[in-house]
């Protein structure tokens, strides 16, 4: 699928009665690389989350290129094109990584695993280990190259550096900027790790408890720094 435009209006969403996103909106042009910012705790995953279909959606609408898929359950989304590496790392911990990465496969042929081995070098060394002998990076590769199997044409990205040495997040990043470079996805990154995440995107938006605060592009965002401090509250970027 080539990549696609996505929309999402006036989103409002949580969990049961829990109202976390209030009154969303932003856009994200084909081929776009969109990072989400915010301290811990303002809705970032619930965003992801909820334009996955895992939530309780309130209002909005959300639109992956021409289709409306606000009421679609989540295996018809991803199904029009959207693929979600969530926040928790998503490892089949008694399955190989070859067999973690057949699941992705979703009726392709076995020969399409090549792509997953040309991003991540690393998970063809390691295609007979177990999901629970892997290292943290390596598990965040394996749920990333699973998901790029489905091919999608909007990307989302929860936090994928967290906890991650830096020669890890310096290879996962370099890794995204590739798959960015062939213009086939769209791309929704999630990070704490501001710098990282600015570098690799053309777009930004902040949340602050939920709502839309801040939106422009990563030089705006560093050029700001007092709203750098105020909504991601560290001294500077460098
Ligand atoms: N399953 C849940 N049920 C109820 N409330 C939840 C649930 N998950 C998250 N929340 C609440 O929703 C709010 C937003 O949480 P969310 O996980 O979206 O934040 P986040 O920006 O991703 O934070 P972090 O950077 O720590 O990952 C928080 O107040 C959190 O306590
Ligand atoms: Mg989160």
């Amino acid at each position: 699928m080539p990549a696609t435009p996505l929309e999402v209006e006036n989103l409002s969403a949580g969990y049961g009665p829990t109202r976390v996103l209030d009154g969303v909106s932003f856009s994200v042009p084909a081929g776009a690389r969109l990072a989400v910012l915010g301290r811990n705790g303002m809705g970032k995953t619930t965003l992801l989350a909820t334009l996955a279909g895992q939530t309780k959606r309130y209002d909005g609408t959300i639109r992956i290129g021409a289709a409306d898929v606000t009421g679609m359950p989540s295996a018809a989304r991803a199904h029009k094109g959207l693929g979600y590496v969530p926040q928790a790392r998503c490892v089949f911990p008694t399955l190989t990584v070859e067999e973690n990465l057949f699941v992705g496969l979703k009726g392709r042929a076995k020969s399409a695993l090549d792509e997953a081995y040309d991003m991540f070098p690393r998970l063809k060394e390691r295609r007979r280990n177990l999901g629970n002998q892997l290292s943290g990076g390596e598990q965040q590769m394996l749920s990333t190259a699973r998901t790029i199997l489905g091919r999608p044409s909007v990307l989302l990205l929860d936090e994928p550096l967290e906890g991650l040495a830096p020669v890890i997040c310096e290879e996962l990043m370099a890794a995204f900027a590739e798959l960015a470079k062939t213009g086939d996805m769209t791309i929704l990154l999630v990070e704490q790790r501001i710098q990282s995440a600015l570098d690799f995107a053309d777009h930004v938006i902040v949340l602050e408890r939920g709502r839309l605060a801040w939106a422009g592009t990563p030089k705006a965002l560093s050029d700001d720094q007092d709203a750098v401090e105020r909504l991601l509250g560290v001294g500077g970027l460098h």
